[in-house]
């Protein structure tokens, strides 16, 4: 193709859908960054997309089956595109992909390519393969398949968002800094279809970072399936923990808040506990799951700890740094769980107090041991513990925002509110918060009274224009 053509040919589109984790969003990010040196063009409209990308989830069984029935209506809009002269290629990325391969697309013909979290920075490549099928006698085509584990990084390879693509993103970023599991409780999938852990160089996730803050990001939430467990390579070939990669993190100058989620009980160590003593950039909201309260359903769940650890972690995370609030996930219905377990969850909820959690039905996921496991909990009994174990979440959520009221918190502006003359940002706990502001205090970190709630807000009283 000459350049000409190039210069003349209208640029492609590509939507991505997107399920599941804060990990499958930045891959989504990192995938749109990959195939824009190609041509292609994010787009919100599934109307206008040339390509389809579905980037799915395979944590809970829901979640995969929305795939299905999404490539269903997918084959629908082809049809439609094609009737009328055009045409639509269709992937599917993440873990289901990485999870059932072949079986999607002996399942749905209609998918071009189907590939796993390590290979994204291939899809160029595969894309690629996957027109030139499209020239093939139809009996005669297939789907571009792949779900290695390659040998080669895929970080490396892949190529860094366009610094206005990173300003349009907005004020907060995502930055996966670990990949992959290996815990291996009982319940989860993730160790086999993220595989086994693995860290991000340190050069490469500080690199990362300064181009964010270069584009005006204030805001990074470092991301890994198990981020606590981060163990990177500095220069120097040094081992670099999650806390150390904090503090080198702090030293970015313009970086002004600092999160990571998810995170293993064993994995908050002293260097990241000091880390929330020492970093006022660091959050005081930590997400750290538990998922049961039982010590008889967390031995059976291979969470290797008891309930009564769980808590002395909590007593030396906030000895470190009290205005701390935490989240977490439960599951409820775990195979053997008693009324007497659950009362157990109900407990450890009551004494950690949780600022928000998210709690699930167990869901036999196959190929983990949970699922070979008896005495699977009825619908009904996991349906009814699961609103109760809601119902106190949700009070204790209610109780946290009155409790900010009167507080000044720092409030990260981010966008006008939905009222002429109103601004919306968040809070250190990831509140949002309204409040009567200029446009020109987007991009600020500006400390705000807080002066009432409102259903899953805050609404606050600028008191200075003072970062924090
Ligand atoms: N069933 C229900 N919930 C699950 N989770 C992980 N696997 C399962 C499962 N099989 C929940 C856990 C985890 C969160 C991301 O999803 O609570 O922390
Ligand atoms: Fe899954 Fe447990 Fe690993 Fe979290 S720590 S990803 S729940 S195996």
């Amino acid at each position: 193709m000459t350049e000409m053509q190039t210069m003349t040919e209208a640029p492609k589109r590509v939507f991505i859908r997107t399920y599941g984790c804060q990990m499958n969003v930045y891959d989504s990010d990192r995938m749109a960054d990959a195939l824009a040196p190609h041509g292609y063009e994010p787009t919100q409209e599934l109307a206008e997309a040339d390509l389809v990308l579905l980037n799915t989830c395979h944590i809970r069984e829901k979640a995969s089956e929305k795939v299905f029935s999404e490539l269903g209506r997918l084959k629908e809009l082809q049809g439609e595109k094609r009737a009328a002269g055009g045409d639509l290629m269709i992937g599917v990325a993440g873990c289901v992909a990485q999870a059932e391969g072949e079986e999607i697309a002996r399942r749905a013909p209609v998918v071009d390519m189907v590939f796993g979290p390590q290979a994204y920075h291939r899809l160029p490549d595969m894309l690629a393969r996957a027109q030139n099928q499209r020239h093939m006698h139809p009996s005669l085509r297939r789907a571009v398949i792949d779900t290695d584990f390659p040998e080669e990084d895929k970080f490396a390879h892949l190529p860094p968002a366009r610094k206005d693509v990173t300003v349009a993103r907005g004020l907060t970023a995502f930055l996966t800094v670990q990949e992959g599991c290996d815990k291996f409780c009982s319940f989860c999938v993730v160790p086999y279809t993220r595989g086994a852990e693995v860290s991000r160089p340190v050069a490469q996730v500080l690199d990362e970072a300064r181009r964010l803050v270069d584009a005006g990001v204030k805001e990074i939430t470092l991301l890994g399936q198990n981020v606590n467990a981060y163990h990177g390579v500095d220069a120097a070939g040094r081992d670099v923990g999650l806390g150390e990669l904090a503090f080198l993190l702090a030293e970015i100058a313009g970086l002004e808040r600092l999160r990571y989620t998810t995170s293993h009980p064993r994995d908050m160590d002293d260097g990241l506990i000091a880390a929330h003593r020492d970093l006022p950039l660091l959050m005081p909201y930590l997400h750290l799951p538990v998922q049961s309260g039982s010590d008889r359903i967390l031995k059976a769940m291979n969470r290797k700890h008891t309930a009564a650890e769980y808590l002395a972690l909590i007593e030396r995370i906030k000895s470190a740094r009290p205005d701390m609030a935490l989240s977490g996930d439960f599951i409820v219905g775990f195979p053997g769980e008693t009324d007497a377990d659950f009362e157990d969850t109900l407990r450890i909820i009551r004494d950690t107090g949780y600022a928000s959690a998210y709690s699930f039905k167990y869901s036999t996921r196959p190929g983990t041991p949970g699922a070979t496991l008896d005495d699977q909990v009825p619908e009904p009994v996991k349906t009814e513990r699961l609103a109760r174990l809601q119902e106190l979440v949700n009070q204790q959520t209610t109780a946290f925002h009155a409790s900010c009221v009167g507080r000044t918190l720092p409030v990260l502006i981010e966008r006008v509110g939905r009222m002429p003359g109103q601004v919306g940002g968040r809070s250190p706990y990831l509140q949002a918060v309204h409040l009567e502001g200029a446009v020109e205090l987007i991009g600020g970190i500006h400390e705000v009274e807080i002066i009432g709630t409102s259903t899953n807000s805050l609404v606050g009283r600028l008191r200075s224009a003072a970062a924090a």
